[in-house]
């Protein structure tokens, strides 16, 4: 779906590169996290994915085209989630709505999707007096508006109850279960699990890891199980053994055979102990 091949950017102002030589792909039909600490250069490469910001050194292509060869056909395909939700606030979450569903051809069915996120209520209501997760949700309204094929999302879910953020997740689990695509940057590692594809670690402008959650995990993943147990005194003891080889462990066996178990787990790595590693690790000394 998307290409990018080499990127760079640097903000007119800019000392340094923001982008420094990034490259990746997402296919048709996945979600693509893209994560990392504040600052790394998320949204910057969102909004030149998405034709913001234009001066730009390396190749991005969209269904195999130059993404500069695109006339606004581009902006029919593609709804944008931005990061800092701007609406008109003395209009109402429907004039507002209406105002930019007149930049599209296609429209999606604004009242089963404002009662979906728990908006419809609401919808007479000026938008200066919504409260911060409504205009979240408003702004996730918008990006839907011209029924895409590929979402860009810019933590969507940010600043929303852990309910609202659930609806938000489901909408996004259809859309790509109806054969949409997303590109979804995010800080919430839970959310990064539970709904992506693959994952791009970004840090400092530069992309240090991209694969599944999945794959991320095993290879960052202790492959240790860790086990609390009761001794004869009532003392609660904790140890760690190797996953290898736990079938033929005589400590591990016998623990399990004659003590009282308090607790027992394996020591998969989560995306957040992988985030805090791959963000600090620093690729040229
Ligand atoms: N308009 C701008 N002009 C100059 N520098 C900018 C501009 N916008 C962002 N930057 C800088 O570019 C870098 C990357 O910013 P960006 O907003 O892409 O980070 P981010 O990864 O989205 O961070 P966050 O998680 O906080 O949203 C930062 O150092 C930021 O200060
Ligand atoms: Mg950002």
């Amino acid at each position: 779906m998307f290409q990018v091949t080499d990127l760079s950017f640097r903000y007119p102002k800019g000392k340094d590169d923001t982008i420094k030589g990034i490259s990746f792909q997402f296919s048709e039909g996945e979600v693509f996290g893209f994560l990392g600490p504040s600052g790394a250069g998320k949204s910057t490469t969102q909004k030149i994915l998405i034709r913001i910001l234009q001066d730009y050194t390396g190749e991005i292509s969209y269904r195999g085209k130059d993404i500069r060869s695109y006339g606004r056909e581009l902006f029919d395909e593609i709804g944008v989630g931005f990061e800092v939700p701007v609406h008109f606030s003395k209009l109402t979450a429907l004039e507002n709505l209406d105002f930019y569903s007149r930049l599209y051809q296609r429209n999606t069915d604004v009242e089963a999707l404002m009662k979906r996120v728990g908006l419809w209520g609401d919808r007479n209501k000026r938008v200066g007096e919504y409260s911060k997760g409504m205009k979240v949700r408003l702004n996730f309204v918008r990006a839907m508006l011209n029924d895409p094929k590929m979402l860009f999302l810019d933590e969507p879910t940010n600043g929303l109850d852990p309910e609202n953020a659930r609806i938000i997740k489901d909408i996004i689990r259809v859309f790509q279960q109806a054969g949409g695509t997303v590109f979804l940057t995010t800080h919430l590692m839970h959310d990064a699990d539970e709904l992506c594809d693959r994952v791009a670690f970004i840090a400092d402008g530069q992309i240090r890891e991209i694969d599944s959650p999945q794959s991320l995990k095993l290879r960052y993943g202790r492959h240790s199980v860790e086990v609390e147990y009761r001794e004869d005194n009532g003392i609660v003891q904790k140890v760690s053994f190797d996953m290898a080889g736990l079938g033929e462990n005589d400590d591990f066996l016998t623990i399990l055979r004659s003590k009282e178990l308090v607790t027992i787990h394996s020591g998969e790595t989560s995306l957040d102990d992988i985030f805090i590693k791959v963000a600090g690790v620093r690729l040229h000394g």
